[in-house]
């Protein structure tokens, strides 16, 4: 990571901020930007390093997401490494959903990271060298009732580094997509948690996964799914998804007793 000049999206956040001070302890040059000005000063304060520049901006607005990427040039010189993990990730019963939240959920996690990689990319074309790193989720490979809006913005994630990486295959950039399991931060409201600790879900600690992530972003692996046993159920899940309708059943009601208590 030593001199890479790396953006980083929800820089903020639980994830972020650890990925934040790992790639600055390793010697990165770093663009931070969140929505969450406070959350992004925070993260400031935990870096030693002068060689930090921030942004606080809403991914979703054109405006913001451009002025993100022009000062990420000002400042760094250049992008080698865009990293999306900013996010949002309600919880409930669908039916009873916010239909402005359930856009604003594909609006945050998969527009915004899509139009902000269509935004840097004539850059690393230039270049031509860069990795285009999106964190995705193991709902966005696993539909997982009561968060079928989050799970669909990852799925939809999933497809497009897919796709971009196929259609980038013959230039020096490289499309990631790195899918950690359930993590303690604070995108999981408490009915989450409540919800995880109910059906004994698996949650990581944020520095360990952002330690996984940097290791991934080193072997340049295409497509990861972070925790065993969620990365052998998203095998399963693509080819016997009726196996795994079965097998989340009693789950699925569990879970149903904490998302109808969320808005
Ligand atoms: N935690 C998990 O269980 C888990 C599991 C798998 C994948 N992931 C993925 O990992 C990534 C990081 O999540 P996290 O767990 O670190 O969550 P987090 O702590 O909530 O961090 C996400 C950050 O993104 C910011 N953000 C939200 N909307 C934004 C916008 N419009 N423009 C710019 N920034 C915005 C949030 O600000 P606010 O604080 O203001 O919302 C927050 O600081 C996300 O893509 C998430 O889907 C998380």
């Amino acid at each position: 990571m030593h001199g890479k000049r790396i953006l980083l999206t929800g820089a903020g956040g639980g994830i972020g901020s650890q990925l934040a001070s790992m790639l600055s302890d390793r010697g990165a040059a770093l663009c931070l930007t969140d929505i969450n000005e406070q959350a992004l000063q925070r993260c400031r304060e935990s870096i030693t390093t002068d060689d930090i520049h921030m942004v606080a901006a809403d991914i979703f607005n054109t405006a913001d997401r451009q002025r993100i990427v022009d000062e990420t040039l000002q400042h760094l010189g250049g992008i080698d490494i865009l990293i999306n993990a900013a996010g949002i990730n309600p919880f409930g019963v669908y039916a009873e959903q916010d239909a402005a939240l359930i856009q604003r959920t594909i609006e945050i996690n998969t527009i915004s990271p899509m139009l902000l990689v269509r935004a840097v990319l004539p850059v690393m074309l230039e270049q031509n060298s860069g990795q285009i790193v999106n964190i995705g989720s193991t709902f966005g490979s696993i539909g997982f009732a009561w968060f079928s809006a989050y799970s669909a913005s990852k799925f939809a994630m999933r497809g497009f580094s897919q796709a971009l990486r196929r259609e980038l295959a013959e230039t020096g950039i490289d499309v990631q997509y790195i899918a950690p399991r359930a993590v303690k931060t604070a995108i999981n409201s408490q009915a989450v948690y409540d919800m995880a600790a109910a059906v004994k879900m698996n949650m990581d600690e944020p520095d360990e996964v952002a330690r996984m992530i940097i290791s991934k972003i080193h072997k340049r692996e295409k497509e990861s799914h972070l925790g065993f046993p969620e990365s052998l159920f998203v095998r399963i899940n693509a080819i016997f998804p009726g196996l795994v309708d079965r097998a989340v059943r009693s789950q699925n009601r569990v879970a149903h007793e904490h998302a109808k208590k969320t808005g």
